[in-house]
């Protein structure tokens, strides 16, 4: 990691037991309110989504709310291309698609739009933190069902003491941190 990129890494806070005992959150909030920061950030995330060339290698990006959404509208943006939530139930008018994952209790269901994706494109995911890998899976499993394909899953962060890696199967990961 170079050194302008590992300082605005540092940015993200540590939170201990929130939001309960023994959990400790990666608060995003101080690297969102330094712009150069965001920027590099940014910028390391679209990376992902470029070829050889420089030029974008993907045809949309997708982002999970809530967190998803800060970081993957600009990577969109820097690379060109369009952007596609991934939202919580009940939020997306119109035909959705849906999956639902296990959570430690209970679960969790995401959605997109059925005509969101045309069969046959490239997307790049985008997301804050890749813990145990079940938002990333379900937004995989979204992207596919429609035909698309994922070129990659890029976050700031990976909890590498969590099965994400693993739950994500083939999908390449770009993690800018692991920790
Ligand atoms: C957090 C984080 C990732 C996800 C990672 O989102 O933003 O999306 O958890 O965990 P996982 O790999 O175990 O699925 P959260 O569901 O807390 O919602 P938010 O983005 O709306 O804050
Ligand atoms: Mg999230």
């Amino acid at each position: 990691t170079p050194p302008d990129l590992s300082d605005a890494l540092d940015l993200v806070r540590d939170v201990a037991d929130f939001p309960k005992p023994g959990v400790t959150f990666k608060d995003i909030s101080p690297l969102l309110a330094e712009p150069t920061a965001l920027g590099r950030v940014v910028e390391a995330l679209a990376a992902a989504g470029r070829g050889p060339d420089g030029a974008a290698a993907v045809d949309t990006v997708v982002g999970m709310e809530s967190r998803g959404f800060i970081f993957g509208a600009p990577v969109a943006l820097a690379l060109g291309v369009g952007f596609v939530p991934v939202r919580k139930p009940g939020k997306l008018p119109g035909e959705t698609r849906s999956v639902s994952y296990d959570l430690e209790y209970g679960s969790e269901t995401l959605e997109i739009l059925v005509d969101a994706l045309a069969p046959g494109e490239r997307v790049l995911l985008v997301d804050d933190v890749l813990a145990t890998g079940g938002t990333a899976r379900a937004t995989a499993d979204l992207v596919e069902q429609a035909g698309a394909s994922v070129h990659a899953l890029a976050v700031l962060l990976e909890l590498s003491f969590l099965p994400g890696r693993a739950t994500l199967g083939d999908v390449p990961l770009t993690a800018l941190r692991t920790v």
